[in-house]
């Protein structure tokens, strides 16, 4: 079989040329990093339950009318795409004081924030992924303010509709990551949701006992990563049951 034209290797997925015009390959990878790369893994099994978790998620905003690249998932690593202009920014939504936030503020992690709070960060390792404000974002040309507005009009409505789909299954969204690009057709151009949307890029905190079931575990050495991962599939209800700890590749329910 023919191997497909690499076009892009990131920390967690690599980005083939689609079998037509206008799409693209998602692969993702167990590979796991944190701090711009600084701190380096392995996930064993990531790939495989990040792109089912993305996959549902992604369908699930697609069905209340949010625009994704999402097209359909291939196998267990890889989803058709489109092929969209990546705008060089990452936003972070927050319902819940943690990480950078908690850190530069000084605000206890776990706390409610008094209302949900956006961040801009310019996707740029070599610079770290500086936080950036709407006026360097419209001064640099890197979105307009329409295309602000847009995005700023999906994150909420994504956030609202991703925090109610935790809660019924008992986990808290404290803050998650997200990414957008330009789809044009012909002469008309729509921003639409990007890259991914897993434990990778998420804050997800067991409603109860506030157990983290995301990527902090990696960041911060907690161990059970694998399971933590496979917990949320699992919640999704895209995991027939909890499977042990030396699953390499998680049986995954079409
Ligand atoms: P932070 O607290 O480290 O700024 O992260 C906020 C959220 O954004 C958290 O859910 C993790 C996610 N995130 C990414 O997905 N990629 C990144 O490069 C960063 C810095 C954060």
């Amino acid at each position: 079989m023919a191997r497909r034209r690499q076009l892009y290797e990131g920390k967690a997925k690599i980005l083939f040329e689609g079998p037509e015009p206008g799409t693209l390959v998602q692969y993702f990878k167990d590979d796991a990093t944190a701090g711009n790369g600084a701190k380096k893994g392995i996930i064993t099994g990531k790939g495989v339950l990040n792109n089912r978790i993305s996959e549902h998620l992604m369908m699930r905003l697609h069905d209340i009318g949010i625009p994704t690249h999402f097209i359909r998932r291939l196998n267990m690593r890889e989803q058709l795409i489109r092929e969209v202009e990546i705008i060089p920014l990452e936003v972070v939504v927050r319902n819940v004081a943690a990480g950078s936030l908690a850190k530069r503020l000084g605000i206890p992690e776990g706390t409610r924030l008094p209302r949900t709070i956006i961040e801009y960060y310019y996707k740029n390792d070599s610079l770290n992924d500086p936080m950036v404000s709407e006026e360097h974002i419209t001064a640099f040309d890197w979105a307009s303010v329409h295309d602000l507005d847009d995005m700023v009009a999906l994150t909420m409505r994504t956030n609202d509709f991703l925090t109610g789909l935790f809660v019924g299954i008992g986990i808290t969204l404290v803050d998650f990551k997200l990414e957008f690009g330009r789809l044009w057709e012909g002469d008309e151009m729509r921003i639409v949701l990007a890259d991914e949307i897993s434990p990778d890029n998420c804050r997800l905190w067991d409603a109860k006992t506030s157990e983290k079931l995301d990527k902090d575990r990696f960041r911060r050495d907690l161990g059970r990563v694998e399971e933590a991962y496979q917990e949320v599939a699992w919640r999704l209800g895209i995991l027939p049951e909890a499977t042990n700890s030396d699953m390499k590749g998680p049986e995954v329910m079409q």
